[in-house]
């Protein structure tokens, strides 16, 4: 098993900067990144083409060098220990280059003699693998006939081959299908469940706003926002709250939301409040509402989506990203 420095932090960056070219051609791809990504967390790092998400990956995992800043993973220095931070990472990165005429089970094999890992474990090990991404049946075929989603896939059991506790995915799931993605989105929780660190970047809001516990968005290498998808949305502006009552019970029911929130525009046959206490309130509009006796017939809480949140971050939307 890989050693990890005690009592540090999976990933950190401070101040990382990553400029490349000079002069008028110069461009800061990565400009005073701050991250403190913790134990046990799926951290998702959010941003459009060009932003700046590779790069940042690229210098914590050791495969470029910072021109300023610090980068620490699992307590190592990027560029000062850089053999101990690749002990302790898995790494899945979104141009690896992957040989077609190769099969699945052969490129395991080969990581698996990459990481030096005693011969006698390889083929158990690369089973176990196959199995644990749903490649068994596709082992021995060869990697250019696999789809995307096969692909992806193998990528990710490639970088687990020496049990690594952070894992750094560079847009795991980009150009997969729904299906594809969501079964990637449960392979990655999976890890995470055993106790794996996941870095992620993706252009997709759903993606960020399902699979991660903390994101930060980055736009032209610079951190915009940061924080738990669900504290971000709320920082955007209240959820509306829309209730259905019985059409006697509308203009009560209209006098006590309003002590909740602003009353806003509301579909035919609701009301809409914006909870100033946010969701947590929900539970006393239901009581209130209950000890006046109104019935409430349906109740749906709308939150600002993250795309509210990027767009107020930069000044626009990551348009079609969820399409
Ligand atoms: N080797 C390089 N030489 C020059 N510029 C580079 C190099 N690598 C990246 N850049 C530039 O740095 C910026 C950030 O690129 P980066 O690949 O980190 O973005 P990204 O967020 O990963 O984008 P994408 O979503 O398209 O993968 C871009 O302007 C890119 O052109
Ligand atoms: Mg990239």
């Amino acid at each position: 098993m890989p050693t990890t420095s005690t009592n540090s932090l999976p990933i950190e960056a401070i101040g990382l900067q990553r400029t490349f070219g000079t002069g008028d051609e110069q461009v800061k791809a990565v400009d005073g990144v701050d991250l403190q990504i913790q134990q046990g967390e799926i951290f998702g790092f959010l941003g459009p083409n060009g932003a700046g998400k590779s790069t940042t990956v690229r210098m914590l995992t050791t495969l470029l060098r910072p021109t300023g800043g610090i980068g620490r993973v699992a307590g190592f220095d990027v560029v000062e220990q850089a053999n101990d931070v690749r002990r302790n990472i898995g790494v899945a990165l979104q141009d690896a280059a992957i040989d077609p005429l190769m099969t699945g089970s052969e490129l395991l094999h080969l990581q698996a003699v990459l990481y030096g890992l005693p011969k006698s474990t390889h083929a158990t090990k690369a089973g176990e693998l196959l199995e644990r991404v749903g490649l068994t049946a596709a082992g021995n075929r060869r990697v250019g006939t696999y789809s995307g989603g096969m692909r992806r896939r193998l990528d990710l059991a490639l970088s687990l081959i020496h049990e690594p506790t952070v894992l750094f995915l560079d847009e795991p799931t980009t150009g997969l299908d729904p299906m594809s993605r969501i079964s990637l989105w449960e392979e990655i929780r999976r890890l995470n469940n055993d106790g794996t660190t996941v870095m992620l970047t993706t252009q997709y809001l759903e993606e960020a706003d399902q699979l991660t516990e903390r994101i930060a968005i980055i736009d032209h290498g610079v951190i915009v926002r940061k924080g738990r998808p669900s504290e971000l949305k709320a920082e955007v502006g209240s959820p509306t709250l829309f209730v259905s009552v019985d059409a006697a019970a509308t203009e009560p029911a209209t006098t006590l939301l309003a002590g909740f929130g602003e009353l806003r525009p509301s579909p035919e046959g609701t009301l809409g409040v914006g909870l100033t206490d946010g969701p947590s309130a929900v539970s006393n509009v239901i009581r209130t509402l209950d000890d006046a006796g109104i019935t409430v017939r349906n109740l749906e809480l709308h939150e600002p989506s993250l795309d509210d949140v990027f767009a107020e971050a930069t000044g626009y939307r990551l348009e079609g990203a969820d399409a």
